[in-house]
């Protein structure tokens, strides 16, 4: 992953690209900060108003635009457009201000722009295969600008967030995404490919809409869906060698067969199952730190059995396990519910996947009754209904636990099961709260509680940008359990003080780098990994990482 932005930025400052060209081009443009002697050598001269920028000044001003903007779409709006004029510039504001840009790049402002994706579109920021594109998808790699693709983010557009099928709207997300892996982790833009696999959709509302952009049909299912995946991942393979490819935002019944389908065969993950196992095994041992509790008296209680939760029960399945107990053992920890009721034995109709987690027990179809009964010491929603983590429920957990693990998972912050302000208030302050979408700080009863943000951008960017530098075969699921455990072990005394299950965000820049680190030695350690391994692995993947800082032409 050669950065030529790194290695010789002088030199390549225009690309050999000139004149109007140059300032059209977001990958070389540096809009009112070239130099005057740039200007001259790069054909710019009256191109641009006389005055000069530093780049510094210019992300103050783009700052100055976004913190004044009306809403958060409109910042959303003006964030992607200066994507569109100046990459660098873009990432060097996001970078900088991560915090900030976080809720705006992806969710929970991601889901509104998804929504109304069809109304802000402006240039296209990956690529869209369709199903009339069956026999195109070579030609469609060739059509895109960049030929050194390192990972992919895929969604068919199935189950955004928590906000459904939203069909080729949902471009959003791959395209949010790719961005937190260059701004978390350093993977260089131009080796990132957002791609919207557009099957149909079978949102009645987009069908209608005069607007909507995406193939206005009904969902490709079973066989004919199956096979415009496979064509998929077997042409991206073809165009990109070794590509990482991230399944994003498929909904539960293809989530699940396409990993076991694709895990062995290709370079993949899904990180609604994978990230989102990882982020919240993190929490839950940063939590375990701030209870003082013991991993093996714990019992967790799921709303939702779909990948976010399936994903998290193996991954505590696998922690537990290190005590040395038995798998059978180790899922006993886990209940879940989901739509129908509580997964308890004998129970018709279950997946495979669920009646792995189905134990004895009488049914039960309500929350708060099912908390009463179990007596979790975690509550853990993932099942996007806002409001049921409610009072009773709460209070219910409360009155059982000295300190009630809450973790309200679901995206974007209208369909978080409970909010952090209630979390607190209903447990009178024990709660240990985490969240899928952002929280503000909460005052109760004189202290301030600061709520964890249980966000994958925790765990995806450091994990890809180890597999991406060692050229890692395989995505294995230690990656992703050594993730949470390097995330955990940055969670310091101060965020324990103050009820913090992750560490801030603005730290997650030597956070991926520590991931990436730990995932590339997994690679090489179990013979995965594509290249020599070098001397100093922090060394080697810290010179890979983008720079969005200018560097000036040479004169
Ligand atoms: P999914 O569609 O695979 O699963 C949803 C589950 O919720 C299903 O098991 C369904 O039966 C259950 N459910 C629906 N209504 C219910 C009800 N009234 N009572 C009980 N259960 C009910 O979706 P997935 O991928 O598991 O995502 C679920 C939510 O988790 C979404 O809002 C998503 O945004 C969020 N999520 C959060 C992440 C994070 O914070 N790090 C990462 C991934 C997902």
């Amino acid at each position: 992953m050669s950065n030529k932005n790194n290695k010789d930025g002088a030199q390549s400052v225009g690309n050999g690209i000139r004149g109007m060209d140059l300032l059209r081009n977001p990958a070389h443009n540096k809009g009112t900060a070239f130099t005057k002697a740039e200007r001259d050598a790069l054909g710019l001269r009256g191109l641009l108003p006389p005055g000069v920028l530093t780049q510094q000044q210019q992300a103050e001003r783009i700052l100055r635009h976004f913190r004044n903007a009306r809403s958060d779409l409109d910042r959303y709006v003006l964030m992607n457009d200066l994507m569109d004029r100046s990459e660098q510039l873009f990432y060097k504001v996001v970078m900088d201000n991560l915090e900030e840009m976080l809720p705006i790049l992806y969710t929970p402002t991601v889901g509104q722009a998804c929504q109304e994706y069809g109304y802000i579109f402006r240039r296209p920021h990956g690529v869209y295969i369709s199903a009339r594109d069956r026999g195109h998808m070579p030609e469609i790699f060739n059509n895109w600008p960049h030929k050194d693709i390192r990972i992919i983010v895929v969604t068919d557009g199935e189950r955004i967030l928590g906000l459904g099928d939203l069909g080729a709207n949902g471009m959003g997300i791959p395209v949010g995404k790719l961005q937190l892996y260059t701004a978390c982790a350093g993977v260089p833009a131009k080796h990132c490919l957002p791609v919207m696999l557009d099957v149909g959709t079978e949102n009645q509302e987009l069908l209608n809409a005069p607007l909507y952009l995406g193939h206005k049909k009904p969902r490709l299912r079973g066989k004919e869906y199956d096979d415009m995946v496979e064509e998929f991942m077997v042409a991206a393979s073809e165009a990109y060698p070794g590509v990482l490819i991230q399944f994003e935002d498929f909904a539960n019944p293809n989530a699940f067969p396409l990993l076991k389908r694709y895990r062995d065969r290709f370079c993949v993950f899904n990180d609604d199952i994978q990230g989102t196992g990882s982020v919240a095994m993190s929490g839950i041992l940063s939590s375990l730190k701030i209870t003082g509790q013991k991993l093996s008296d714990q019992r967790f209680l799921f709303l939702g059995a779909g990948a976010a939760s399936m994903g998290i029960g193996d991954m505590l399945t696998a922690l537990i396990m290190e005590e040395g107990v038995s798998k059978e053992e180790a899922r006993q920890h886990s209940w879940f519910m989901d739509s129908t009721g509580l997964i308890v034995a004998g129970r018709e109709k279950l997946t495979a996947h669920k009646a792995r987690y189905a134990h004895p027990h009488a049914e039960i179809k309500d929350f708060c009754e099912a908390v009463k009964a179990l007596k979790p010491t975690t509550i853990m929603g993932a099942s996007g209904q806002p409001g049921s983590f409610s009072k009773e429920v709460l209070r219910a957990m409360a009155e059982v636990n000295e300190r009630p693990i809450v973790f309200a998972l679901s995206n974007p912050t209208s369909k978080a099961e409970c909010t952090a302000e209630e979390a607190y208030r209903y447990t009178d302050g024990r709660a240990v709260f985490a969240s899928g979408s952002p929280f503000a700080p909460v005052k109760y009863k004189h202290k301030t509680f600061i709520p964890g943000q249980g966000n994958n951008a925790y765990i995806f960017p450091g994990v890809g940008l180890g597999v991406v530098a060692s050229k890692s075969k395989h995505v294995t699921e230690e990656m992703f359990f050594i993730a949470a455990k390097t995330v955990a072990s940055l969670v310091d005394e101060d965020d324990i003080a103050h009820g913090r299950t992750y560490p801030p965000f603005d730290k997650i820049g030597e956070v991926s780098l520590d991931i990436a680190v730990e995932v590339a030695k997994l690679a090489w350690d179990n013979g995965l990994a594509q290249v020599d391994r070098p001397v100093d692995i922090r060394e080697f993947i810290r010179d890979l990482r983008y720079d969005a800082t200018y560097h000036n032409h040479a004169s």
